[in-house]
């Protein structure tokens, strides 16, 4: 993942609607919709995978006393991140780290958030051992909030979820490109249902749990701390 990552143009992470994506950037508002109850003036987010910075450019933007830790493992797309967020200075720093491997400063960040990176997580330890962490580097009241592919509920859902995915798809793509996004997302991706997903985090300490939007196989999570 991190080499295919490193190699990947990112300047193709960094448009305003990545059509792969349905519905990309009203998901993005209503990810950072869903972290806004309890900040504090000043909040302090941690954005994981954040890639180019799409997320994280959004939260300073909406958030204008607000800091952002990007973490991500691949420089490649860690360089196009201090490019894209050279405006914001002073408000967000660049860790390159694997967030499967990191260890996160305790009850440190108001939100941790995330777009299209968890799912390279593989099975549910991986995930269930991250939303562990995730909870302990949140501040009191503190939330997770991620948009992310997820996995159909029974493999006939999954295969309607899958071939809306590809439906869509085709209205921008050649069959060939479609071939090579679905060939990476099976050989890269290990997405949990929701329903798993809801229960690892109800395990990890979350107090309230919930799916706010969903879309085929995309889906925005969420928790938060009471
Ligand atoms: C599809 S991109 C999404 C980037 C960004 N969040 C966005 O919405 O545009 C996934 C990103 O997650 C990063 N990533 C995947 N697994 C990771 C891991 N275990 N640790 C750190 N970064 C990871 C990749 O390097 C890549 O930049």
């Amino acid at each position: 993942v991190k080499a295919r990552f490193n190699r990947e143009v990112a300047h193709a992470y960094s448009q305003d609607d990545p059509l792969w994506l349905p519905e990309y950037s009203e998901a993005l508002s209503l990810l950072i919709d869903s972290i806004g109850a309890n900040l504090p003036q000043d909040p302090r987010f941690l954005d994981l995978g954040a890639g180019t910075g799409n997320l994280s450019r959004r939260l300073l933007e909406r958030f204008p006393a607000s800091h952002v830790t990007l973490m991500d493992f691949s420089e490649n797309m860690l360089r196009e991140a201090r490019n894209v967020l050279s405006g914001f200075h002073g408000r967000h720093e660049v860790v390159n780290q694997d967030f499967l491997r990191a260890s996160f400063p305790n009850s440190t960040y108001h939100a941790v958030v995330s777009s299209f990176a968890i799912h390279h997580a593989r099975g549910v330890g991986e995930y269930s051992d991250l939303y562990r962490r995730i909870r302990q580097c949140l501040e009191p009241k503190g939330v997770f909030s991620c948009c992310d592919v997820v996995e159909g509920g029974n493999p006939h859902w999954n295969r309607i979820n899958e071939n809306g995915w590809k439906d869509y798809l085709s209205k921008y793509f050649s069959d060939e490109k479609i071939e090579k996004v679905f060939s990476n997302y099976r050989s890269e991706d290990s997405p949990l249902s929701l329903s798993e997903h809801l229960v690892c985090l109800t395990e990890a300490g979350f107090d309230h749990v919930d799916v706010l939007w969903k879309k085929l196989n995309f889906a925005i999570y969420c928790g938060n701390i009471a």
